[in-house]
């Protein structure tokens, strides 16, 4: 039997709520310190998650990061490693999404998708990996979705992201495996978070859909990030494990 895993330490971008703050927490639980990375605009969402953290058995930060904001992103990682360490697991889940006909798409619509979800999926990976580099390694795991696996009407934009999101994780994962860090990512059906309620409010727009069928749980989506992030995972790099009912086996 291997030995018991060592201590971790997570960090979970866009941590203010929703998965994030799932994650946060789940992390916690299992004896992990965790700093949150969101928004200043959601520093008291933030907050929020630091004291779930904290009342769950761990340390918790916040640290502000907007992470399109590119020139700060590796001072905000450097902070967070001062707060309890080194990464050993690093989770880029912040994410937008925009839903329009891809005919009536603008510039302005497009931008901020792409530049959240994959942009700053790609240089938070970045600095992640330079720490994660310097101290032996470590786990990255990108946020997908199964609309980064399949198409899906009236999300061009979050599609093309998340699809980006899937073959940059194969990409990071064959580059950095000689630094002994893994990269994978997951890919959940909807779940029900501020993100998804807002859409539910305007009706979803996916065809063939039973709803009851379609959403899986913050705890299965947690399921599958912590097994990506232990050490029984060690031979799995540059995949993206799908958390969706199903959907897109057919
Ligand atoms: N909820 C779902 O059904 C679902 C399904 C598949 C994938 N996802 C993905 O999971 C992730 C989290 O989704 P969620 O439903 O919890 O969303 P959410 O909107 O509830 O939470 C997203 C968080 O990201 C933060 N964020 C947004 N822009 C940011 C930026 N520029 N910098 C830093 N933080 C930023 C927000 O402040 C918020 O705290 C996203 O990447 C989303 O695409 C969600």
């Amino acid at each position: 039997m291997k030995e018991e895993q060592s201590r971790q330490v997570v960090g979970v971008t866009g941590g203010g709520q929703g998965i994030g703050r799932a994650v946060a927490q789940s992390f916690a639980e299992r004896g992990a310190d965790v700093v949150v990375f969101d928004l200043e605009a959601q520093r008291q969402k933030a907050e929020e998650t630091v004291r779930l953290v904290c009342a769950a058995g761990g340390q918790g930060a916040f640290i502000p990061l907007d992470v399109t904001a590119t020139d700060q992103i590796g001072a905000a990682v450097e902070a967070g490693a001062r707060a309890f360490g080194p990464f050993s697991v690093w989770i880029n889940n912040a994410g937008v999404i925009s839903r329009k006909a891809a005919l009536e798409v603008q510039e302005s619509d497009w931008d901020p998708v792409v530049d959240v979800c994959l942009k700053g999926t790609f240089f938070c990976a970045q600095a992640a990996a330079r720490q994660m580099r310097t101290s032996g390694g470590g786990s990255i795991i990108n946020m997908a979705s199964v609309f980064g696996l399949t198409g899906g009407a009236n999300r061009a934009a979050y599609a093309a992201s998340k699809g980006g999101i899937v073959n940059l994780t194969r990409a990071l994962a064959v580059e950095w495996f000689a630094y002994g860090i893994r990269v994978n990512a997951v890919a959940p059906t909807f779940v029900r978070t501020p993100l998804t309620d807002q859409l539910l409010t305007k009706g979803l727009d996916v065809p063939n859909m039973s709803f009851g069928e379609r959403f899986a749980t913050l705890d299965q989506v947690c399921a599958a990030i912590h097994f990506l992030a232990s050490d029984g995972a060690d031979a799995v790099t540059g995949h993206t494990l799908p958390v969706d009912l199903g959907w897109t086996a057919h």
